[in-house]
């Protein structure tokens, strides 16, 4: 069997591995030539994506990497893995899945399946991408080519979690694109969840992130009011998870980063606007996350006030500016917002990330493009009047931060294990 995967990201990528490993011919599409240069060269530009993978997979030409869209054409299935993001007005940018439907349309074999797997709201499939697609190839889904939907539900760098393992939700068009999409995924995912529609789909994957982005917000809600009351949530934390029944542990942060819990669960909100409805937990949700920065700017300020400092002119390292530890994906990340708030106080902000030598281009925050790491040593780091650490990367060793930093405010309850830190870290 040979198959295409459009888009050769965090998701595409490990996908296209796994169908490659499980003995289907995958043909990587992206628009990023820089990317299939590097893939075609056994190369990886994925932290946790082992180079070796990829060139002994090349090498046996089970996976081949391409821009050119027409080679559809020799292909039985494609899964479209394309990026959903928000516009500058915080709604829906399903443009790329558009302009890719448009693109692979007047290619796709007669009777073939194609696959949505970017996160969206309901009816994308069914409605947006089918018509374009049946627009481009003079088809009709369901009968000339099948169409489903099935959610991707990828956590980088966490060990336990593998794609071939991850159970797969499947929406078809009709019962028999469902029964397509099932014998396709069945040959690389070990369970699979047939659901009755793909907007059932959609909306699944949505609750998925919803309910995170809420349960967030619900934690850092009652991070700012136990904090008052002079207890600490970390410790409530370890406490109630102790339940072994219905309850679930979260925990807070400086506000939401990544490329799926800040912005899908306003797909749904656009959505829910056109029925006439108002998505209350998540319009709260967001507004508690969002404004974490700023609460922990103000603890900031407070720690440098016991030392008789002010925010303006002090020097501050950010520590760690990937939105979760131990990735290099920086996208949406609140270090850059933490960043940015500091500079506009008058501090003078660094940072390290042993991840992120170099911070790429963003739109929200480009002025911070093109800045470096700082080094990791003692002369460095007893420099900075306080040390934030908004990204807990295992890698760090935290009792060298406890033993050069004179001031540590700490989102991540990173300095817990080492008691040489107490009287210094202020937990944020
Ligand atoms: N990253 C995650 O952990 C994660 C988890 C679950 C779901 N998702 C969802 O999966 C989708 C993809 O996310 P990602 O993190 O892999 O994004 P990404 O930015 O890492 O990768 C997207 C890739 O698509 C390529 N691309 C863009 N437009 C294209 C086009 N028209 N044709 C072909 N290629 C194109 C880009 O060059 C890039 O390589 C999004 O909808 C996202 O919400 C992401």
């Amino acid at each position: 069997m040979k198959i295409a995967i459009i888009g050769l990201g965090y998701v595409g990528l490990p996908l296209s591995i796994q169908f490659a490993r499980s003995h289907v011919n995958v043909l990587g599409l992206d628009i990023d030539s820089k990317k299939v240069e590097l893939l075609n060269n056994g190369k990886s530009y994925i932290k946790h994506v082992e180079a070796s993978a990829i060139a002994e997979l090349v090498d046996s030409k089970k996976f081949s990497v391409s821009t050119n869209f027409s080679l559809i054409e020799q292909v039985e299935a494609v899964i479209i893995c394309v990026p959903t993001p928000l516009t500058k007005n915080r709604e829906p940018d399903i443009s790329f899945i558009k302009e890719t439907g448009r693109s692979i349309a007047p290619h796709i074999a007669k009777g073939a399946l194609v696959v949505l797997e970017s996160t969206t709201y309901p009816g994308t499939t069914d409605d947006e991408l089918r018509i374009v697609l049946e627009q481009g190839s003079g088809m009709k889904a369901g009968l000339d080519f099948h169409l489903a939907f099935s959610p991707e539900r990828e956590d980088p760098a966490n060990e336990q979690s593998k794609v071939k393992t991850i159970p797969k939700v499947i929406g078809g068009y009709t019962p028999t694109c469902l029964k397509k999409a099932m014998a396709l995924y069945g040959r690389a995912i070990d369970r699979l969840v047939p659901v009755s529609s793909c907007r059932v789909a959609e909306a699944t994957k949505l609750l998925e992130n919803i309910f995170r982005g809420v349960n967030i917000a619900l934690v850092n809600e009652l991070k700012v009011i136990y904090a008052a009351m002079g207890i600490d949530i970390w410790e409530v934390i370890e406490a109630a998870k102790t339940k072994p029944f219905g309850f679930m542990p979260f925990y807070p942060g400086p506000g939401l980063g990544g490329h799926c819990i800040p912005i899908d669960p306003f797909y749904l909100t656009w959505k829910a606007r056109e029925h006439g409805e108002a998505t209350r937990f998540i319009e709260l949700a967001g507004e508690i996350n969002t404004r974490m920065p700023e609460y922990v700017v103000h603890r900031v300020a407070d720690a440098l006030n016991a030392q008789q400092k002010s925010v303006n002119g002090s020097r501050i390292l950010v520590l760690g500016v990937a939105y979760k530890p131990n990735v290099d994906d920086e996208r949406q990340s609140p270090s850059y917002v933490l960043m940015d708030l500091l500079e506009q106080r008058g501090a003078e902000v660094a940072y390290y990330d042993p991840f992120v030598p170099v911070i790429k281009p963003t739109r929200e925050h480009s002025q911070f493009a093109g800045r470096e790491s700082v080094e990791w040593n003692r002369e460095t780091m007893v420099n900075f009047d306080v040390v934030l650490v908004a990204t807990n990367h295992s890698s760090v060793n935290y009792q060298e931060l406890a033993d050069w930093a004179c001031c540590i405010v700490d989102t991540r309850n990173a300095m817990v294990s080492i008691p040489s830190a107490s009287g210094k870290v202020w937990k944020a």
